[in-house]
C-alpha cells in the first residue's frame, strides 16, 4: 500500500499532514510511505529530514496519481480527485459542507472519502479529532493576537509609576477554543468572563478562575453530539442585548460561537461595537463560517469606531510546529486504527462508530444523508 502525504494547498497554511515526531507510527504499518516535496516548509523541516526518515518524496502529482492513501489537511481540487486512481482513498479535511463538487466527483469517479471533520464526538475518537486539535491552538492563538493589538497590557501591574488595572476580556462561546481562550487569557493576568448557550459549561468557567456571564434566554441546549442546538431569532436578539453591557466594559472580546454544519450564528452587531471602548479588540473566530460579528471579514482587521475588528483564518497555522504535531497524530490514529496488516489495505468496517461517521462517500456512493 503507498500512503502519501500532501503539501497544504492554501499558502496561508503551515502546517503539515506528517510531522518527523509522530511519523514513526506510519512506518510501522511497512507500507510505503511518500510525500509531496516543500510539505515540512511550514514548519522549518526540509525534505532531508523525512528522507532520512524513509519516507520518499514525490511532485505533488505523483503522490495523487500513485496513492492507494492518500492524506491531506486541506480539500483537493476537482481536477486533482480525478487523477486518483478509482478504488483509492483520501483521508482529510476537505471542509465537506463548502465542498459538495468534491463529495460528488469522489463517488463518480470511486474514490473513497474520509472526512476527519466527521470524527464522532464518542471518547474512542478522541485522539482522532482533529476539529478538537486545532481549535484548542486557535484558541490560544486568539488570545495572543488580541492582546498584541491593544495598547494596554493584559495583567495588572503594580509599579513605582503607577497601578496598571488587569484588562477584561469576555469570551462568547465556551467549547474547546473558548476554553483555552478562557485558559490563555488567565494566564497572561486578565479579568475574564465568559457566555455559552450550553449552561453545563458554567462550571468548567468557573474552574478556570473566570466568571460565567449568566443570560437567561429560556430553553437552549446542546445535541447529543455536544453541539449547541440553533437559537430562535427572538432568542439571539435576547442574548445581543443582555450581553452588549459586558461587551462594553470589555477590552477584548473574543467569538467563537460555531453550529455543525450551518452559519455561524452573529451575536455582536453595530449597536453593541457603538457602545464598546476606542481601541479595543474584538476576535471573531467564527470568521471562516459566516462570522459572529457585524463587518468582520476574513484575514482582515476593520476598524468600527476605533474598535478593532479582527478576522484571521487559520489560527492554529500559526503555532504551525504544535498544530502539525496534534494534526499528524489525529492522522495517524485513524489509519493506525483501520490499516489490516493482513490484507495491507484499510478495513471498511461499518460496523465501526468511527468509519460510519467518518467516512462520506464509500465504493461510488455518497454514505452520508447530508450530501446525497
Ligand atoms: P463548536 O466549535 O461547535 O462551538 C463553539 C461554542 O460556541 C460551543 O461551546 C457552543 O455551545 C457555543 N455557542 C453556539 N451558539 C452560541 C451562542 N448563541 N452564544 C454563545 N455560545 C454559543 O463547539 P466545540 O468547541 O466543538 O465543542 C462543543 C462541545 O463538545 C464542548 O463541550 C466540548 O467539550 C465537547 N467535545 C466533546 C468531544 C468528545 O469527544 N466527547 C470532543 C470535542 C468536543
Amino acid at each position: 500500500m503507498i500512503i502519501s502525504a500532501l503539501k497544504s494547498s492554501d499558502n496561508l497554511d503551515n502546517r503539515s499532514p506528517i510531522h518527523p515526531e509522530t511519523v514513526s507510527a506510519l512506518i510501522k504499518l511497512e507500507a510505503s510511505i511518500c510525500f509531496e516535496s516543500g510539505m515540512g516548509e511550514g514548519i522549518f523541516t526540509s525534505d532531508d529530514v523525512f528522507h532520512e526518515l524513509g519516507l520518499k518524496s514525490q511532485s505533488r502529482e505523483e503522490c495523487i496519481k500513485n496513492s492507494d492513501l492518500l492524506i491531506s489537511n486541506q480539500p483537493l481540487t476537482n481536477d486533482e480527485v480525478l487523477l486518483m486512481k478509482p478504488g483509492s482513498t483520501l483521508l482529510g479535511m476537505v471542509n465537506p459542507f463548502s465542498n459538495q463538487e468534491l463529495i460528488n466527483t469522489c463517488a463518480s469517479h470511486k474514490i473513497n472519502l474520509a472526512s476527519m471533520e466527521f470524527i464522532p464526538r464518542i471518547t474512542r475518537a478522541q485522539k482522532m479529532d482533529v476539529l478538537s486539535s486545532q481549535a484548542n491552538l486557535a484558541g490560544y492563538v486568539s488570545v495572543l493576537e488580541s492582546a498584541s493589538l491593544l495598547s494596554t497590557a493584559l495583567p495588572m501591574m503594580m509599579t513605582a509609576a503607577g497601578t496598571l488595572k488587569p484588562a477584561r476580556v469576555f469570551v462568547i462561546g465556551v467549547g474547546v477554543a473558548g476554553l483555552q481562550a478562557i485558559a490563555t487569557a488567565k494566564r497572561l493576568g486578565a479579568r475574564v468572563e465568559a457566555f455559552d448557550t450550553r449552561d453545563v459549561v458554567e462550571e468548567q468557567v468557573n474552574s478556570l478562575g473566570a466568571k460565567f456571564v449568566k443570560i437567561d434566554l429560556g430553553e437552549t441546549g446542546q445535541t447529543d453530539q455536544g453541539y449547541a442546538k440553533e437559537l430562535t431569532p427572538e432568542q439571539i436578539q435576547k442574548q445581543k442585548d443582555l450581553q452588549s453591557e459586558v461587551c462594553a466594559r470589555s477590552d477584548i472580546v473574543i467569538t467563537t460561537a460555531q453550529l455543525f454544519g450551518r452559519p455561524a450564528p452573529q451575536l455582536i452587531d453595530n449597536s453593541t461595537i457603538e457602545k464598546m471602548k476606542a481601541g479595543s479588540v474584538i476576535f471573531d473566530m467564527a470568521v471562516e463560517s459566516g462570522g459572529n460579528v457585524e463587518g468582520s471579514e476574513v484575514d482582515k482587521v476593520v476598524i468600527k469606531n476605533g474598535v478593532k475588528i479582527v478576522g484571521y483564518s487559520n489560527l492554529a497555522s500559526k503555532v504551525s510546529g504544535h498544530a502539525s504535531l496534534a494534526l499528524s497524530n489525529n492522522f495517524n490514529h485513524w489509519v493506525c486504527d483501520f490499516y489490516d496488516k493482513e490484507t495491507r489495505k484499510i478495513n471498511f468496517d461499518f460496523d465501526d462508530e468511527i468509519i460510519k461517521s467518518s467516512v462520506l462517500v464509500f465504493e461510488g456512493n455518497i454514505l452520508n444523508e447530508r450530501f446525497k
